[in-house]
């Protein structure tokens, strides 16, 4: 946006916002200019100004129906027959005020055009329109999941009545129905915005919701023989402006306005989606996405977001854990790393091997690399984790990193080495073996026999798991949410994981076990005192990072990159904003 240009001697203010691609509008007496083409609502909100709105999202089609965004608009009247229009001293036409008002959200801006976001007329209007909206809308607010985080309450405080004049029965209509695995619909509490309709059959690609019946017994509710299954469900609960929709999981878990909001992004595949880590104290109790139109544009999969229950389990490794005459026996730090480095240093070369994981942040494998050069050895690899694309979000690379492992370990296969590794192992070549934050037996083909004949083995997990039962030494980590760090996605976006929660009491920062390592072994290394330190050096010798911090990197990230990939769903909006069905 930008403030409206002036008349200049022949020009008028039209003529020189046209040159622009640009229209001048005047909202609440102020003259800016928008783009052409831009709808109202948006640049409203360009000029400072938020409209109410319930049922436009700017990722969905605009079906105007819940007429909460109503503005008063205006244009020039129009000039008699043979008449040329006439401009007063500062270039603009004269705006004759219509006497009813419109939708913001479905209709677009015209040169000259006059908007009124306030005044007699606008409240009035959304007085009414939320008295209508209230009619029927159970007074639930204390016992509803949405509080804290509902537009109806929201909007009714600033444009309610602030009692009812309703005096009849309400409708009832069906509660706490179960229409699908993920997500509980309360029908009493829907205002009928048809969102959730819009976002299954446009976003999701499974139109699994509609209305039934007509008036005020409209009710919403899954089509017969379907269920709300998708992987993409929960993201109705996310735009759902009421308690209807609400995730099965989160329900009745935690008042909102308790939890603390920690930007982060996802770990589950290559896709990197920006993520909000909901906390309260030590414990995640939601994740949910993150507006990042680079990488996930306001979505996520269910399964993506739901995984992060692993963190809170028993099966934590909490302390590091040394193997002594058989047996596994806790040990503290000091003994652990001495333990590893008193083993290591007799090792060099083609004797020993690290494996690492594409789950591992940028500063995570810029020091294992690091600890593998100290060996002098060039046997370093991660384990693949492929699958299908599910051609929206799920990307096939189902390691959150690997774009990452490629630029620091300058490699364009950075799984290169397992192969050679697994027959090194088993041909007992490889004495001595490093893993981090993956289980071998799961995940890499190795066979526990093998692994049990080698004279030291180091694994790193944040869950027991069956490589730590045959480890010698075992270095309990940190989990995605329990710290700092970066990572490359799929399509080259260098983005931040911030630290929501406090790792377990006797587990440690990955970067600071390998720090640990590094100094144990090569004492002159440089002191790293903070994972800023990691990524200073990361960015001197890694072109791509030069003149980066991880401060630098910001809430959304930055392209560092070039690949071949691309994030299907995001392709599929860029047609949809290209033919004007969503503003994006
Ligand atoms: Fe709108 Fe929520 Fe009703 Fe769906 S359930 S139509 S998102 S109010
Ligand atoms: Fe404009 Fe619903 S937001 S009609």
């Amino acid at each position: 946006m930008a403030d409206s240009a002036p008349a200049t001697a022949d020009k008028l203010p039209k003529d020189l916002a046209a040159e622009k691609g640009m229209v001048n509008v005047q909202i609440d007496d102020t003259w800016v200019q928008v783009p052409v083409g831009t709808r109202m609502i948006e640049a409203c909100r360009m000029a400072g100004k938020e409209i109410p709105h319930y049922c436009y999202h700017t990722k969905l089609s605009s079906p105007g129906n819940c007429r909460m965004c109503l503005v008063q608009m205006g244009m020039p009247p129009r000039p008699a027959p043979g008449q040329a229009p006439t401009y007063e001293e500062n270039g603009y036409q004269e705006i004759g005020w219509m006497p009813r008002p419109v939708i913001a959200c479905a209709n677009t801006v015209a040169e000259n055009m006059g908007i009124r976001t306030g005044g007699d007329l606008v409240e009035k209007c959304r007085n009414g329109v939320m008295e209508f909206l209230l009619i029927n809308h159970p007074l639930d607010c204390p016992i509803c999941d949405q509080a804290g985080e509902c537009s109806l309450q929201e909007f009714s405080v600033e444009h309610g009545r602030g009692c009812s004049r309703f005096e009849e029965m309400k409708v009832k209509k069906p509660k706490n129905v179960d229409i699908g695995p993920r997500i509980r619909l309360d029908d009493e509490r829907c205002i009928m915005c048809s969102r959730c309709i819009r976002f299954m059959d446009e976003v999701a690609d499974d139109p699994a919701l509609g209305f039934i019946d007509r008036g005020t017994h409209t009710t919403l509710t899954v089509h017969p023989g379907h269920r709300l299954d998708s992987n993409y469900s929960l993201n109705t609960a996310d735009i759902c402006p009421v308690g209807a929709l609400t995730s099965t999981d989160f329900r009745f878990q935690m008042r909102v306005w308790f939890l603390k909001e920690t930007k982060s992004i996802d770990v589950n595949c290559g896709t990197g989606c920006n993520t909000v880590i909901w906390t309260r104290g030590n414990d995640i109790f939601r994740i949910t996405p993150r507006e990042n139109n680079e990488v996930n544009s306001c979505w996520m999969p269910d399964s993506h977001r739901l995984n992060f229950r692993y963190l809170h389990t028993e099966t934590r490794l909490t302390d590091p854990v040394v193997k002594s005459r058989g047996r596994h026996e806790v040990a503290d730090w000091f003994e652990a790393i001495t333990r590893v480095s008193e083993g290591l240093k007799d090792y060099h070369g083609d004797e020993v091997a690290f494996i690492g994981s594409g789950r591992m942040t940028n500063e995570e494998l810029f020091l294992l690399k690091h600890l593998a050069d100290t060996l002098e050895t060039d046997l370093l690899t991660l384990v693949p984790r492929f699958a299908q694309s599910d051609g929206k979000l799920i990307a096939a690379d189902r390691n959150p990193n690997t774009t990452g492992a490629k630029l620091i370990w300058a490699s364009n296969d950075p799984y290169a080495k397992l192969k050679a590794i697994r027959k090194g192992v088993a041909g007992r070549r490889i004495k001595a073996l490093v893993v981090f934050y993956e289980d071998l037996l799961a995940e890499a083909d190795f066979k526990a026999s093998d692994l049990e004949n080698l004279d030291l083995l180091v694994s790193n997990h944040i869950l027991t798991n069956d490589t730590a039962s045959v480890s010698h030494v075992v270095l309990p980590g940190a989990g995605f949410a329990e710290k700092r760090g970066s990572m490359v996605n799929i399509t080259g976006r260098l983005q931040r994981l911030n630290q929501a929660i406090l790792p377990p009491e006797g587990a440690m920062d990955d970067w600071e076990i390998l720090r640990d390592l590094i100094r144990a072994l090569a004492p002159n290394e440089p002191e790293r005192n903070l994972v800023e330190d990691v990524f200073g050096e990361i960015a001197d010798e890694v072109e791509e990072f030069e003149e980066l911090t991880l401060s630098k990197i910001g809430d959304l990230g930055v392209h560092v990159t070039d690949t071949d990939e691309s994030i299907p769903l995001l392709e599929t909006e860029r047609v949809r904003i290209a033919a004007g069905e969503i503003v994006g």
